[in-house]
């Protein structure tokens, strides 16, 4: 057996077999244990092996008095790895996320590697907002500002999303710090422990663990084939009482699927008809492709919070700085949240967007036709690899190929990797991502072009 020891002096006191100890050690009864390593609780190194009859007992004591938690012998590395090294030390809510698929590639590539793998722009930012975010920190817009944001880009938000909705206002509005953060003082602001929430799968990795931390349960429903739409008919079969809110994300990342008008009203009417909360995921609203239109959840802000970003709108995913939009009343209790989580959002960065908001539509009428080449150059290539199938995607800048080969998708990513291509492996997304690959196309023409032909030489290779 091993142990963990609150204090190194234990483990002393007990090595030299301390009378006062052993007193108390042979209450014990425990015949079955021979053996006992022990470890310091903070370090998990072992600090004494017992390896005499004597163990057990001593054990058995640790046990009562001080909470001590014994492992099997043999097991401890094993412990450690799936729990953290800190694991005694930890919250079993910390314990339960999972560590990233997509990081998993990351950590194995080399800096030669082709990087399919990135979920941001491979463009600079516009020169209008670093110079101004330039500006900003050298008039001293270096304090903390209100935590729902400041005034000015709150304004510049409402007019943007004001095309969904007239009534939008500042007062529906919260600066956050990223998406990512946005998206935490969402859920915790709306769900309860035992609330289930929707969630797609494949989806976007911040929604599972989110729901985790809000102590609530995340359900996941599927896509439509081919499309990657919400599957409306699992939606609704898998609402029950203690449903509270239902996840979207179009465009999608992984899948590059947009939601069609037809869907979206559908969902909306599913939200009204259980009184659900919708927390729509639109960080990629302005990727879209071949005339496509985004349907966005601020025409029903009364029950939805809508999540936004400007790492991929405006190229400054280091920034560290989004939005969300929510009916008023939700965003006073929202910005309670945000202060604990940040206090307020970055101040000089603010005052960039702020002023150079308007940059946003020239920037992106440069890059779009760009990421459109790409698109459509990577998924030729996909489609001619054997056993992969790649439908094209209508948003975002993702392709999520199926592939019938013998093999999983972390698996396969993994060769990818070796190879000198990172990928993300669909199971990253879900279990329903499995025998898929996300390939990001934010990558020059160049690089997808290296970057595919390794991937049908693992290919090839696999099938001789
Ligand atoms: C779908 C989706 N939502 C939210 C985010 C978070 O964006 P950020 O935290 O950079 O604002 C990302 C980032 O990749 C994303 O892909």
């Amino acid at each position: 057996m091993r142990g963990v020891l609150p204090t190194y002096s234990m483990a002393v006191c007990a090595a030299k077999g301390s009378p006062n100890l052993s007193r108390r050690c042979s209450e014990s009864s425990e015949k079955t244990w021979t053996a006992c390593d022990i470890l310091d609780r903070h370090s998990w190194r072992p600090v004494i092996n017992l390896h005499r009859q004597d163990a057990q007992r001593f054990v058995r004591y640790l046990n009562t008095v001080c909470r001590t938690i014994f492992i099997p012998r043999g097991r401890t590395k094993e412990l450690i790895n799936e729990n953290g090294y800190h694991a005694p030390m930890i919250s079993k809510r910390a314990r339960s996320i999972k560590p990233s698929g997509i990081r998993e590639m990351f950590e194995m590539a080399t800096k030669d590697s082709i990087n399919l793998g990135l979920g941001e722009l491979d463009f600079e930012p516009p020169q209008e907002i670093t110079n101004a975010l330039k500006k900003a920190a050298e008039q001293g817009r270096n304090r903390y500002g209100p935590t729902k944001g400041i005034d000015e880009l709150r304004q510049a938000v409402a007019s943007r999303v004001s095309r969904y909705r007239g009534d939008l206002g500042m007062e529906n509005v919260v600066i956050t710090a990223s998406g990512t953060q946005g998206t935490i003082a969402a859920y915790q602001t709306l769900f309860d422990p035992g609330d289930e929430v929707l969630i797609p799968e494949p989806g976007f990795v911040l929604y599972e663990p989110n729901c985790m931390l809000a102590g609530a349960r995340a359900v996941p429903y599927g896509l439509t084939e081919g499309s990657f739409m919400p599957d409306v008919d699992e939606i609704n079969s898998l609402i029950t009482p203690r449903t509270r809110g239902l996840v979207v994300n179009s465009p999608s990342n992984p899948t590059g699927g947009v939601l069609d008008r037809e869907t979206f009203n559908a969902l909306v009417d599913i939200a009204a008809d259980n009184d659900l909360w919708v927390i729509s995921d639109e960080v990629y609203e302005n990727f879209l492709y071949d005339g496509g239109v985004h349907h966005s959840f601020n025409e029903h802000i009364e029950r939805a919070v809508v999540l936004n970003s400007f790492s991929k709108s405006f190229a400054v995913p280091g920034w560290r700085i989004g939005y969300l939009t929510a009916p008023a009343e939700l965003v006073d209790h929202i910005a309670k949240i945000q202060y604990h989580l940040v206090a307020a959002p970055p101040t000089p960065q603010q005052y960039a967007l702020a002023e150079a908001f308007d940059a946003q539509e020239s920037f992106l009428r440069k890059i779009l036709p760009e990421f459109d080449r790409r698109r459509r150059a990577i998924v030729r290539l996909l489609n001619e690899i054997e056993g992969f199938h790649c439908p094209l995607p209508r948003g975002a800048f993702y392709a999520f190929p199926r592939y019938d080969l013998p093999i999983s998708s972390r698996e396969l990513a993994t060769r990818l990797v070796r190879a000198g291509v990172i990928v993300a492996p669909g199971t990253a997304f879900g279990e329903r991502g499995e025998h898929h690959l996300r390939f990001s196309y934010a990558a020059s023409e160049e690089n997808i072009v290296r970057g595919l032909e390794m991937v049908k030489k693992v290919v090839e290779e696999l099938e001789h």
